[in-house]
């Protein structure tokens, strides 16, 4: 970035890192057409891979609390087949085996492969693993990194991507996000849309595990589900919520000692991340609730200083588009939220992009006259990225006039990327898909809330702890 570009970005990023409010910006990017339908199913990006009983739709997702294990995933058309995983740290070279189990089930007339899910557990940190799955001529290699040690000043990169979908611009998002470095995705739900195929269904989700495995077979995609996840069809006479997504898409819940893979929490380098699912019961007393009551406590900052929520409805948005949807989760948990001050909160659903202030609302009171998110220091941003590119499109219509809680918005197709760079910094970017081109849209340096207190800072200076200043930061980009 030269000249102009550069002064314009420093003159936004200094605005934002003294900024307690001030006025919030609605971009005036207008996109081109674009297609934003889905993928024919005969696209070579859905190809299937070659030889009798491939696996296919490779994915992996962290296995444990803290970042030592991974669970792979893939299916097999045909038959069962096994479900070992050969893994080691030098390519071809497979000296340790694991051993997963297969599931199957099946959606009104569709019938699913064979679903295999591995832990693979017990592997050191900040360490390159090669890993074979499958058997003879149809056996399929790949790899991971598995993340730094828990540590508060380990760097490490996400990328959060949410409503993804199956269409040109799903895979424009995709293509983009892969040369940003990202180690890990944060996505925020809505996968693949499937279920806008009335009798495709499981076959559109088996072409969207084999789009996305260009990303999901090398690197953990953390999974949050969404409403386009519920199924709840009677109709069809299938009446299991989430069923599909629960049979393809492992969570590694029990570590983290919630009740259900829908709501729970990893640890991985610098961070503690706490995933929610807006559409299961969260209100006060239900397991959901309980659970999150007890992992705030277990949240230590010390050691993992960047506390992220994820979820899929998101609790600010002044957008049109699922207007007020996530406002019965706000009521139940803001107020944990400023209590404990996490850094950041990522939604989806709504298919646009929006980043906040720090504000609150935890004095909303219906017969108080307090009605309005205020400025609030130890409030979390909260960041709408539901823009990966599904098939229903933007969602063009912003509420007018921008309301003060809201910092930037645009209607567009992207992702973002969080660089955590040690435990006081963080440089975030959301990238918009613009045509084809990738393009930095909103830059932020965020300061985490726990180290940047003022008697942390003073703890930090006496022990030699330089901050990074912001030319540094800048000259990254
Ligand atoms: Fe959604």
């Amino acid at each position: 970035m030269k000249g102009w570009g550069l002064l314009v970005f420093s003159l936004h990023v200094i605005s934002c890192l003294v900024s307690g409010v001030s006025s919030g910006r609605t971009s005036s990017y207008v996109r081109t057409e674009f297609p934003s339908r889905d993928i024919p199913l005969e696209s070579e990006w859905f190809a299937i891979p070659k030889g009798y009983n491939a696996p296919q739709q490779v994915h992996i997702t962290q296995g444990d609390y803290d970042g030592k294990a991974v669970i792979v995933s893939w299916v097999t058309p045909e038959e069962p087949g096994p479900s070992e995983v050969f893994y080691g740290k030098k390519e071809k070279q497979y000296d340790q085996k694991a051993e997963g189990t297969t599931t199957n089930y099946t959606f009104y007339d569709y019938k699913s492969g064979y679903i295999h899910h591995c832990l693979v557990d017990g592997l050191e940190y900040n360490t390159k693993y090669y890993y074979k799955i499958g058997s003879g001529d149809s056996a399929r290699e790949f790899w991971f990194e598995t993340p730094p040690a828990i540590d508060p000043d380990a760097s490490y990169t996400f990328g959060i991507i949410g409503d993804l979908g199956q269409t040109f611009n799903s895979l424009s998002t995709l293509q983009h996000y892969e040369k940003t470095g990202g180690q890990t995705v944060l996505f925020v739900g809505d996968l693949s849309y499937a279920d806008r195929y009335e009798h495709d269904d499981g076959i559109r989700w088996d072409s969207w595990g084999r789009l996305v495995e260009r990303s999901t077979a090398y690197q953990p995609w953390i999974w949050n589900a969404g409403n386009h996840e519920i199924e709840y069809r009677p109709d069809l006479g299938e009446t299991s919520t989430f069923k599909p997504y629960l049979h393809r898409y492992m969570t590694p819940y029990l570590a983290s000692k919630s009740s259900s893979p829908m709501w729970y929490a990893v640890r991985r380098a610098s961070a503690h991340i706490i995933v929610l699912s807006s559409y299961s019961p969260f209100v006060k007393y239900t397991p959901q609730w309980w659970w999150l009551k007890n992992e705030f406590k277990r949240v230590d900052r010390e050691k993992t200083p960047w506390l992220i929520v994820l979820m899929h409805s998101p609790m600010y948005n002044s957008n049109e588009a699922h207007y007020m949807e996530g406002e019965s989760m706000r009521a139940a948990f803001e107020k944990w939220f400023v209590k404990y001050k996490v850094d950041l909160v990522f939604a989806g659903h709504v298919h646009a992009y929006e980043r906040s202030y720090r504000i609150s609302n935890v004095n909303y009171n219906i017969t108080s006259g307090n009605r309005y998110p205020v400025p609030d220091k130890s409030a979390p941003v909260y960041i709408t990225v539901g823009d990966g590119g599904n098939q229903e499109g933007l969602a063009s219509r912003f509420n007018d006039p921008q309301p003060d809680y809201s910092a930037f918005r645009e209607a567009s197709y992207g992702h973002s990327i969080l660089q955590l760079k040690n435990r006081t910094h963080a440089v975030y970017r959301w990238n918009r898909n613009d045509d084809g081109n990738n393009v930095p849209a909103d830059t932020v340096v965020f300061h985490n809330q726990y180290w940047t207190s003022s008697t942390r800072r003073r703890r930090l200076k006496k022990n030699h702890f330089h901050l990074e200043n912001l030319e540094d930061l800048i000259s990254l980009f």
